[in-house]
């Protein structure tokens, strides 16, 4: 009866614990996973069964006894090593298509920023970027963006600013010479799009 709780427990922990797992622990065990976890606690509880009863009477021949254990032993590495191939990895979850687009695009991004120029004006710190000092840092534009004018979002107004430069028409930071070049002319949306990936996934200081 204890036994039976016992088994009861272990098997739930195997289907309800570890399922319900964290996401972000990358701990996660498929269907084939849980059920060898189960066979084996089943495969212990009998054998700690076996242990318990009454020793046989009269032991076997050393002969009898080592064919006993080889056959044991291959037949476990066997079923792992077979188990192993047909499902050879946890299942850690990938990152998705769309992921590594977006980091990608971060890095043309950043190849961008600095063939471009802009790094001889700004700096983009909690990117690692050390750049010139003429300009406002970016860390964080994707957040004080959307504050330089009303209604505005900030990655709308960074296309824009990049696209026009220090304008009279446009927002200029204050306190800043209005020195920086247009660049709509030299980009395609496709470039402009990777740095303004970039320039959004710099975080705040
Ligand atoms: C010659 C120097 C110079 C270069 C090169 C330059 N900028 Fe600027 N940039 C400035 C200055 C100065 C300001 C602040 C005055 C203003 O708003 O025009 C500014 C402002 C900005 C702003 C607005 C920041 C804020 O806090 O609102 C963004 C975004 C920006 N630059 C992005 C870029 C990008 C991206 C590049 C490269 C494609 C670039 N800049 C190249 C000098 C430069």
């Amino acid at each position: 009866m204890r036994r039976a709780l016992l088994l009861i427990g272990l098997l739930a922990i195997v289907w309800i614990v570890i399922p319900g797992l964290p996401h972000e622990w990358g701990l996660r065990f498929g269907l084939l996973y849980r059920g060898f976890f189960s066979a084996l606690l089943v495969a212990a509880l009998l054998f700690y069964a076996l242990l318990r009863r009454r020793p046989a009477r009269g032991l076997p021949s050393p002969a009898r006894a080592l064919a006993g254990i080889v056959l044991v032993y291959l037949g476990t590495v066997g079923t792992l090593v077979a188990i192993g191939i047909v499902y050879p990895q946890f299942e850690v979850p990938r990152a998705t298509r769309g992921q590594e687009e977006v980091a990608r695009a971060e890095v043309r991004g950043k190849e961008l920023f600095v063939a471009l120029g802009c790094i001889g004006c700004h700096s983009v710190k909690t990117m690692g970027v050390r750049g010139g000092t003429r300009a406002p840092d970016l860390s964080g534009i994707g957040k004080r963006g959307a504050t330089r004018i009303p209604g505005v979002p900030a990655q709308e107004y960074v296309r824009e600013h990049i696209k026009r430069g220090s304008s009279p028409g446009y927002y200029m930071v204050p306190g800043y010479p209005p020195i920086m070049p247009p660049f709509g002319a030299l980009l395609s949306q496709e470039k402009l799009n990777d740095l303004l990936a970039y320039l959004m996934a710099a975080r705040e200081e």
